[in-house]
């Protein structure tokens, strides 16, 4: 089996924190081929650990080596354009989410896969999570039966993300695309619809814009949102958590069992383990059951790689079979969809319709 020729597109925090580790552990599978930024310590910092040529600009680069495919890590506003750039040269694009801004530039892309042949996979790593999969199975059985309310929770301190960094793009709207929605929350609204395997199609959105954000991205948010199927649930999220016990918290209820993610102590860390709990389809006529059965997840699952490294390894295997991507861009489509619908939502101030494909 060859390595996968993969062009770095970005070189930046992620890059060196999750992608990297995939690289130097499977080389066998995956090879890095050329790194492009346009902050050139950053490009020649990564290409001298992995021996490759570095270049300032993407399209230099992709025309001077021979590559099977792209990873692009850049700031948001220019994901869709470099995967544009990755398609009309033939190559596939693994691209760190959001994998577009805008709807518009997604159909863009769709139009360009179709003439090129080749696809773009919407890097939302949680969907190849040992425990996400293993509770996937779970949300779809009769220990969880229907899915009926969610509740989610998530706060970060964007000074301490955008301190050290050479350019703070993250803060920017007009770069980032939004605020916290489109670059956290993103995540969970994603993994939502991958465990109930359904789409969002209404949301109601009340936002704030506190500095350091600018340009419109929004530093707080508190949604409700409705699923095709009918399940209703809340997203409560801010940038502004200098002080808070954890980062994330989620809480799913079915007709029979319950998902709990939260702390388990305070300053707890970013997201405490999962449990779960089921009534077994038995009465629970007496107030303390529901506070019975929990069970971690944990030592559910075998032990696996971070989703990161499993997710580009299996990007690389739908290079070689030149196969549609898992996390296909159709598959994302709704992802997209619902955090425009809420960037608008908090515009117009009134609920707002998710687009349809
Ligand atoms: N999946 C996750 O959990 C996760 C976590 C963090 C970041 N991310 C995503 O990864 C991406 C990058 O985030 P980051 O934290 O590494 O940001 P970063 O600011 O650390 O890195 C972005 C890099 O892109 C470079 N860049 C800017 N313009 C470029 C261009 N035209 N061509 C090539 N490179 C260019 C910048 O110089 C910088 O080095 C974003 O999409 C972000 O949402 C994902």
């Amino acid at each position: 089996m060859n390595p996968v020729r993969i062009a770095l597109i970005g070189a930046g925090g992620i890059v060196a924190q999750a992608h990297k580790p995939a690289f130097l552990r499977f080389p066998e599978e995956i090879q890095p081929v050329a790194v492009a930024d346009p902050h050139l310590p950053s490009a020649e910092a990564l290409a001298t650990e992995f021996g490759v040529p570095f270049f300032s600009n993407h399209d230099e680069m992709l025309a001077a080596m021979a590559a099977d495919a792209v990873l692009i890590t850049t700031p948001h506003f220019l994901h869709a354009g470099a995967a544009a750039d990755a398609l009309r040269r033939g190559l596939p694009a693994l691209v760190e989410k959001p994998l577009a801004c805008t709807v518009a530039e997604l159909r863009e892309l769709e139009a360009l896969e179709k003439s090129s042949g080749a696809f773009v996979q919407a890097g939302q790593q949680q969907r190849f999570g040992m425990e996400e999969n293993w509770l996937k199975s779970w949300l779809n059985s009769p220990d969880f039966g229907s899915p009926r309310l969610f509740n989610l929770d998530i706060y970060q301190n964007v000074e301490s993300y955008a301190t050290g960094k050479h350019d703070p793009w993250i803060l920017d709207k007009n770069r980032a695309g939004g605020g916290i929605v489109i670059s956290v929350a993103i995540h969970i609204l994603d993994l939502l619809r991958y465990w109930f395997e359904d789409d969002f199609v209404e949301v109601f959105a009340k936002g704030s814009f506190d500095a350091p954000l600018v340009n419109g991205a929004e530093s707080s948010v508190a949604a409700t949102l409705t699923m095709r199927g009918g399940v209703i649930g809340t997203l409560n999220c801010s940038y502004l958590a200098r002080r808070c016990p954890y980062s994330q918290r989620t809480l799913l209820f079915g007709t029979r069992g319950s998902l709990c993610q939260h702390m388990e102590k305070p300053g707890g860390g970013y997201a405490g383990a999962y449990y779960t709990s089921t009534d077994g389809g038995k009465p629970t006529p007496e107030w303390n059951m529901m506070y019975e059965g929990w069970e971690p997840v944990a030592g559910r699952t075998g032990q696996g790689d971070s989703p990161f490294v499993t997710q580009l390894r299996r990007f690389a295997d739908n290079v070689r079979a030149k196969s549609p991507a898992e996390n296909s861009l159709v598959r994302n489509f709704n992802t997209i969809a619902v955090v425009e619908a809420i960037g608008r939502s908090l515009i117009t101030g009134k609920p707002e319709p998710v687009a349809a494909r």
